[in-house]
């Protein structure tokens, strides 16, 4: 089965084409990073705007590039969560073209999509795993026993891991999204200097709370700041080197605990966060230790990508879910209440 992936439930506009005889064809993606850039963050109403300029084209491109003209089976598109314009765009076209073609369209759980974006990959891990999903809206913790069937074992209580990165870099006039930004700054930071706390850590539990250690690096950044408001170059670096240690070493604790509790050897991480060089080490080193191995996914299908929506959206128009004619899109949706995938 040939599936075309859209995702659309942020500020990126990503494509894919998979197959389920022979793997990924191809795929696009088109960030709005600049168009955003100077506002700090994402504008809703311009994000919906772009996806509705870039997304037709993309996808004509890659149905050329991949030859899928006339050979694609179903379409999988993002229906939830993200924001409710950006997800309307990428649903509705995905909905059209799948009635015009006379194909299934299934909509797509986004963090399903980036669950499963390891599988994508050459070695991908069996089930069952748990998952730790970290990106700019979510922070969780899930048992998966199969495709659909996941169990929430934590979250965060208040910010996600990525909105944590991204308003750290916010606090040192760093761009927006501000994760890449700080583990670029922190290879220069020197260990030892400052020592951020690791929240809710000495407490029994899977959930986080990030607030108390973004407010932590807020009073560091103002303690140190020089009279253009930010501290010198080489602070600002040892500033990113311990919030980076303390968001990874929060992250790995209840990863091994998770590990611990779900009787389970295998782990895998997803999400933008997924990317973090120092987060992959970590937690390679630590559960090497305890027999237990990490998986993840390259990076560019660590961030939002089509490639996940198609491959997630592939599994599902196998087991023969589809959508009706109306398009339903879900701003908030809890990954449990997703149906398993009985193959
Ligand atoms: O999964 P994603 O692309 O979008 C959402 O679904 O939210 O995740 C974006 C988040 C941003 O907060 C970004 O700062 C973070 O992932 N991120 C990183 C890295 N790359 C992206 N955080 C830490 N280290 C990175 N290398
Ligand atoms: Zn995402």
């Amino acid at each position: 089965m040939r599936v075309l992936g859209i995702e659309t439930s942020c500020d990126e506009t990503g494509v894919a084409v998979y197959d389920s005889e022979r793997g990924l064809l191809g795929h696009h993606l088109y960030s709005q990073i600049q168009l955003h850039s100077e506002y700090g963050g994402v504008v809703p109403e311009l994000a919906s705007r772009d996806h509705v300029r870039k997304l037709l084209p993309l996808v004509d491109q890659l149905l050329d590039e991949t030859d899928s003209k006339g050979k694609i089976d179903g379409i999988a598109y993002t229906s939830g969560p993200g924001l409710i314009g950006a997800l309307l765009v990428g649903s509705c076209v995905g909905r059209a073209i799948a009635f015009g073609w006379g194909v299934p369209a299934i909509g797509v759980h986004h963090m399903e999509g980036h669950l499963l974006a390891p599988m994508l990959e050459d070695n991908p891990p069996a089930f069952p795993f748990v998952a730790l999903l970290v990106s700019g809206g979510h922070t969780q913790l899930v048992r998966v026993d199969g495709i659909g069937q996941y169990q929430l074992m934590g979250e965060s209580l208040d910010d996600a891991a990525g909105e944590a990165f991204d308003k750290a870099a916010k606090m040192m006039d760093l761009d927006y999204p501000g994760g890449p930004h700080i583990a670029k700054l922190a290879e220069r930071g020197t260990a030892g200097r400052f020592t951020f706390p690791r929240p809710m850590v000495d407490r029994p539990g899977l959930d986080f709370s990030f607030s108390g250690l973004k407010t932590y690096t807020l009073n560091t950044v103002t303690e140190h700041a020089l009279e253009n408001g930010l501290p010198d170059d080489q602070t600002c670096a040892d500033i990113a080197y311990a919030f980076q240690e303390a968001v990874v070493d929060t992250l790995a604790i209840k990863c091994r605990r998770a590990l611990k509790e779900a009787g389970m050897t295998t782990l895998i991480i997803a999400g933008g966060v997924s990317a973090n060089k120092r987060l992959r080490e970590k937690l390679e080193k630590d559960l090497q230790k305890i027999n237990s191995r990490v998986f993840y996914a390259r990076n560019e299908f660590c961030t939002d990508n089509g490639a996940m929506i198609a491959y997630a959206g592939c599994q599902r128009l196998l087991a023969g879910q589809a959508e009706g004619l109306a398009v339903k899109v879900k701003p908030r949706w809890p990954l449990a209440d997703l149906p398993a995938v009985v193959k």
